[in-house]
């Protein structure tokens, strides 16, 4: 098993124990496994899940889906918690968004513009725009709790852009994000 991304263990301890987690493009399921360690429900989506299977964690929900290709298998769904790492499917954003419960959080970590210069992905449907998870949040009502974005390691090794921002518990919080 892969070690989880180090920004997501950073982050995790803003995840109470026991919530509802989703791990969307889980692969391997080593996020799955940071959260479901810490009590958490987590549900875990991909479009091949015999990895996940394999974890055989029984309190593991997995769901197999082509994220890109069919409906969203989770239409009536909130999750206090969604991790999304090494992924990026813009049409599947605002779902990712609705799918926030009151003061859930979204811990969203890929590659962005200018990772060509140092290997795969290179594609840019795949890497994000300068800034496009800020303005993702902003359009969403989401509150920024951290956003940061460039390239990381010593020397470089790629370009990553990462955010952890938060639905507001109420609407009236939401406008005032959007004011900020
Ligand atoms: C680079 S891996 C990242 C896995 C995991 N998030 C992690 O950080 O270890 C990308 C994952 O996206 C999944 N994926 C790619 N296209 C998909 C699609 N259309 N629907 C569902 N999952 C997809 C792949 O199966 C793979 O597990």
């Amino acid at each position: 098993m892969r070690e989880p991304n180090a920004t997501i263990a950073a982050w995790a301890d803003h995840v109470p124990a026991g919530v509802r987690v989703l791990d969307v493009a889980a692969g391997g399921g080593r996020h799955a496994q940071l959260f479901g360690a810490r009590g958490c429900a987590v549900t875990a989506v991909d479009r091949d899940v015999a990895a996940l299977r394999a974890l055989a964690a029984p309190s593991l929900e997995i769901l197999e889906a082509d994220l890109e290709n069919a409906p969203w298998p989770l239409p009536d769904r909130r999750f206090d918690a969604i991790v999304v790492v090494d992924y990026l499917w813009r049409p599947l954003l605002p779902t990712l968004a609705a799918s926030l419960a009151p003061g859930g959080l979204l811990l969203y970590e890929t590659f962005a513009a200018g990772n060509e210069r140092f290997g795969r992905p290179r594609n840019p449907e795949f890497l994000l725009h300068d800034g496009e998870l800020c303005d993702f949040a902003a359009t969403h009502g989401l509150e920024v709790l951290d956003y940061r974005s460039g390239a990381v390691g010593e020397p470089p090794r790629a370009v990553r852009q990462r955010l952890l921002a938060r639905r507001p518990l109420t609407d009236r919080d939401a406008a005032r994000c959007a004011d900020l």
